[in-house]
C-alpha cells in the first residue's frame, strides 16, 4: 500500500521532529513517509536531525513565504503537512487549500492556554500563572483559527509544585508531545492512504 507524504515544518530544536523519525523508524509511523523538512529558520538545530536522518530538507525564508511554500509542498507530492514547533501562523488562504491535511502539536491542552501569542515557553509560564494544576499536549487539525482546527488527540500532565517553566516543558514533551504527534501521524496517513 502507498504512504503518505509528509513534509514537516520546523523553527527550533526539533525534539518533535525527531520523535516523527523515531516512530517511523520504529513502525510506530508506518502509513505515512517523512519525505521533507522545512525550517523558516536557519539555525534550527532541526535542521541537523533531518540531515542526520538523510531527509530532504531545506530553509524557506523571505518574501512570498506561503506561495512558494505551496509550490514546493505541492511539487514533492506532500499528502500531509505536520506543524512541528513552527513558529509562524499560516493565512486562512493557505489552510484552507490543505483541508484536514495540514496538523499542530500544542503543548498545552486546547482551550487552554492557546490562539494568537501562546507558542513554546510563554505557554507553559501561562499555565504556571493561572496555577493549574494540570495541563497537557493537543494534536489538531490547523484552520483559520490559530489552534482553533479539530482535536485528534489529546493527553493530560501533571504540574508539580516546584515546577519552573522548563521542567514543565520538558514533562510536557516526554508524557505528551513525543507520544501523541507521531500517533496522530500515523492515524491521519491511515485515512489519506485510503481515501
Ligand atoms: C513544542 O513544545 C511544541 O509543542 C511547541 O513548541 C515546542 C517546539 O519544540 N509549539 C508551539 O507552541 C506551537 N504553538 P521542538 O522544536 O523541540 O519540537
Amino acid at each position: 500500500m502507498r504512504k503518505a507524504k509528509i513534509a514537516v515544518l520546523v523553527s527550533g530544536g526539533g525534539t518533535n521532529l525527531q520523535a516523527l523519525l523515531n516512530a517511523q523508524e520504529a513502525g510506530i509511523l508506518q502509513s505515512g513517509e517523512i519525505s521533507l523538512v522545512i525550517s523558516n529558520n536557519p539555525d534550527a538545530y532541526a535542521l541537523k536531525r533531518a540531515e542526520r536522518a538523510g531527509v530532504r530538507h531545506l530553509v524557506l525564508i523571505g518574501r512570498d513565504f506561503e506561495a512558494r511554500l505551496e509550490n514546493i509542498l505541492r511539487g514533492a507530492g506532500i499528502d500531509l503537512v505536520i506543524l512541528a514547533g513552527f513558529m509562524r501562523i499560516l493565512s486562512a488562504d493557505f489552510t484552507a487549500r490543505w483541508p484536514n491535511r495540514i496538523l499542530n502539536v500544542h503543548p498545552a491542552l486546547i482551550p487552554s492556554f492557546c490562539g494568537k501569542g501562546f507558542y513554546g515557553l510563554r505557554v507553559h509560564e501561562a499555565a504556571l500563572e493561572r496555577g493549574v494544576k494540570i495541563t497537557g499536549a493537543t494534536v489538531h487539525f490547523v484552520n483559520e483559527i490559530p489552534d482553533g482546527g479539530e482535536i485528534i488527540l489529546q493527553k493530560a500532565v501533571a504540574v508539580l509544585p516546584d515546577d519552573t517553566p522548563e521542567t514543565l516543558q520538558r514533562r510536557v514533551m516526554e508524557e505528551a508531545e513525543w507520544i501523541l504527534l507521531p500517533q496522530a501521524a500515523e492515524l491521519v496517513s491511515k485515512g489519506v492512504t485510503a481515501s
